[in-house]
């Protein structure tokens, strides 16, 4: 495979597409040229009570302002639900597909609209208002997309945590934010295992007293103690709330959400989405980069704890009256073709997955696929991390049978929907590239110095100008969003990742290059498991880096020192994985533990993870200089007793 292999847009395709290559060029300047005009336009795919007349006001210098359509006034929720029950009030808006093969749903414009309203009223009654702060923590059901814009109809900031968090994760994100309110469910499910949600929400809410309520949906109907005065039933404090409830007014630049996301240093940060300009991103990007049409089934694989949940889950499909999946289930349970099976069961046109998946489905072979029809397939898509040329070629060959273009799109948390992703109907593809960046992102790289490069480069990822989906600040550290995204390289944004952009303006993203791990699309910071590590008793020291990993992208490797004293045992390594989980979850669970007596460490005391990766990664032959070494004989021990 190299970066030779293109694949033309199909003609089928650019037939009717919304954005063809003529189209994406003519945008490209136009956004470029005047932000203003082109921002004004496509801020009219959304409802305003009061239409912007200020459009772009930002700076990425200085304090770092970020405004987009600043004197708009509207409510995010009448977006996705009240403006279509006049022309679609009886089209459905959601399909659940459950974990078990038989249980689904399917949910009209209508009855989320009415939904909605009467979760709003039930959180109003409990003295919810504008601006207060509410936390979920959910499966993937329809009540999670209820509370979501249920939370932006009276104003109240959503901040959803994933259900495979721990309770402590949990507690710190409720604790930071001071939410008074926190949504819930009995239990989850999740290939055919339950997940222990109330009982780990009662075990955080011992640390997060600022918590006034907490509201349980009743879903597997598992035994869960309610506390009297504290905890009411989702069914009961619904069942009597109205059904119409009038949308808060919001200024554009209010907040609609918080999502906590890890970054190289400290606890994970709450990147601060606002209402407008998210709400237009994720309107712009649903609705071109799947190049969504009228009646499609569309189906992102997502969990809403994530941003992708967020934007192309609830949001974006919402707001553009598409009929959006939503999956409480994983890819392999009953079996390996689960996801060909739901495609085939509710004839899906798009679908939007994570290339850990791919990989990890692929390994299995053909034959899961090949069984099932896939014909409604038109549009497939990635995102998460980089994914290999080869696992997108499978994607290509077998899933898509060469039929379905692949948008491999580059995004963030931060960035509030795609901005680097190939349009099917207007760019060619080459596996393994996310293309180019959309109209209106000025994207860049820039050598170690901030030296803007130009032409073909290797480099870091920034982007010189503002978007309207950007977040806008850390949830009360505004000095920290400075400090994290634009101190690096002054004036511009940097992403943490690096790329390359090849002859033809393609980025290549290569990964992260700062202390943050991607696993299977997991997004960890190497300090958080660092000090989940030390906090265990036997613990001196940990260093975490990255490895490459055939299915997860990225594994976790930790060194550990222990106390002196203690008994480097195969139990105590199990142990250690036991109590990382349990600090923060499953998902940074340690693939490999090695026991280090010493760490590489500079003569001033700082680790050199350099060498620790070369080493996770057996790349030993490689470890370039160590001569600034405090103690180089540490190093040779490590190699000598590398895992794996
Ligand atoms: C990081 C952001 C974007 C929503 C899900 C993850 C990596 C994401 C790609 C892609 C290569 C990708 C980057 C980025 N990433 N998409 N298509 N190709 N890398 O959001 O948790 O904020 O993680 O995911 O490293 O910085 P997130």
């Amino acid at each position: 495979m190299t970066d030779d292999t293109r694949i033309p847009v199909k003609p089928e395709i650019a037939e009717g597409t919304w954005v063809d290559a003529a189209r994406f060029q003519a945008m490209t300047e136009e956004a470029a040229r005047d932000p203003d005009g082109f921002w004004r336009k496509e801020a009219q795919r959304i409802a305003w009570m009061t239409p912007p007349t200020r459009i772009k006001n930002t700076s990425f210098e200085g304090d770092v302002s970020i405004k987009w359509f600043e004197d708009g006034v509207l409510n995010a929720s009448v977006s996705c639900l009240d403006r279509h029950l006049e022309t679609r009030g009886d089209q459905v808006a959601l399909i659940w597909e459950g974990d078990d093969p038989n249980s689904d749903a399917k949910i009209t414009y209508r009855d989320l609209h009415a939904r909605v309203c009467r979760l709003a009223n039930a959180m109003k009654a409990l003295g919810v208002k504008k601006g207060d702060r509410v936390t979920l923590y959910l499966p993937m059901i329809i009540e999670s997309a209820v509370a979501m814009l249920a939370c932006a109809r009276i104003g109240a900031v959503h901040s959803v945590v994933f259900g495979g968090f721990s309770p402590d994760s949990l507690a710190s994100r409720l604790v930071d934010c001071e939410s008074t309110l926190l949504i819930t469910a009995d239990e989850g499910r999740r290939g055919g295992r339950r997940v222990a949600l109330k009982t780990n929400a009662d075990e955080a809410l011992k640390s997060a007293p600022g918590v006034k309520n907490v509201i349980v949906v009743k879903n597997t109907g598992g035994e869960v103690p309610m506390q009297e005065g504290r905890d009411l039933w989702y069914h009961e404090a619904t069942e009597a709330a109205p059904r119409d409830c009038e949308p808060e007014p919001m200024g554009a630049e209010d907040p609609l959400f918080i999502l906590y996301t890890s970054g190289s240093t400290g606890k994970p940060k709450g990147v601060l989405h606002t209402t407008g300009g998210y709400m237009v991103w994720a309107s712009y990007t649903h609705q071109y980069v799947f190049d969504y049409r009228e009646g499609e089934v569309y189906w992102c694989t997502a969990d809403v704890g994530w941003v992708t949940g967020h934007s192309y889950i609830v949001y974006g499909p919402l707001a553009n009256g598409a009929t959006s999946l939503m999956f409480e289930g994983v890819p392999n349970y009953p079996d390996n073709s689960r996801f060909w099976q739901v495609v085939d069961k509710h004839k899906v046109n798009i679908f939007y997955t994570a290339p850990t998946a791919i990989r990890a489905l692929m390994r299995d072979g053909d034959a899961p696929v090949k069984k099932t029809s896939r014909q409604s397939l038109r549009i497939l898509g990635t995102v998460g991390e980089p994914i290999n040329p080869e696992a997108w070629l499978w994607y290509y060959r077998v899933v898509g049978e060469e039929r379905c273009p692949i948008v491999d799109t580059w995004w963030q948390t931060e960035t509030g929907g795609h901005v680097i992703t190939p349009l099917p109907g207007a760019t060619v593809l080459k596996p393994g590239s996310a293309t180019l960046p959309l109209p209106g992102v000025q994207a860049g790289l820039v050598d170690g110095e901030g030296k803007l490069l130009e032409g073909e480069a290797e480099g870091n990822l920034v982007i010189l100008d503002s978007w309207p989906g950007q977040m806008r600040t850390v949830y009360k550290d505004h000095e920290r969003f400075i400090q994290t995204y634009f101190a690096t390289f002054p004036g511009k944004y940097f992403s943490g990742d690096g790329a390359r952009r090849d002859a033809d303006g393609y980025y290549w993203i290569t990964g992260r290059v700062d202390d943050v791990l991607n696993v299977s699309g997991h997004r960890m910071g190497t300090a958080e498991i660092e000090s989940a590590l030390v906090a265990h008793p036997k613990v001196a020291e940990a260093a975490v880096v990255g490895m490459p990993h055939d299915i997860k992208g990225q594994g976790i490797y930790a060194y550990v020192t222990l106390n002196a004293g203690e008994e480097p045992t195969d139990a105590l390594k199990k142990e250690l994985v036991a109590w990382v989980r349990r600090e923060i979850g499953p998902i940074a669970s340690p693939d490999a533990i090695q026991w280090a007596p010493g760490l590489p460490k500079t003569r001033s005391g700082k680790i050199m993870r350099r060498i620790l990766r070369k080493i996770a990664a057996n790349e030993t032959d490689s470890l370039g200089d160590t001569s600034t070494l405090a103690d180089p004989t540490v190093v040779e021990e490590l190699i000598e007793n590398r895992v794996g």
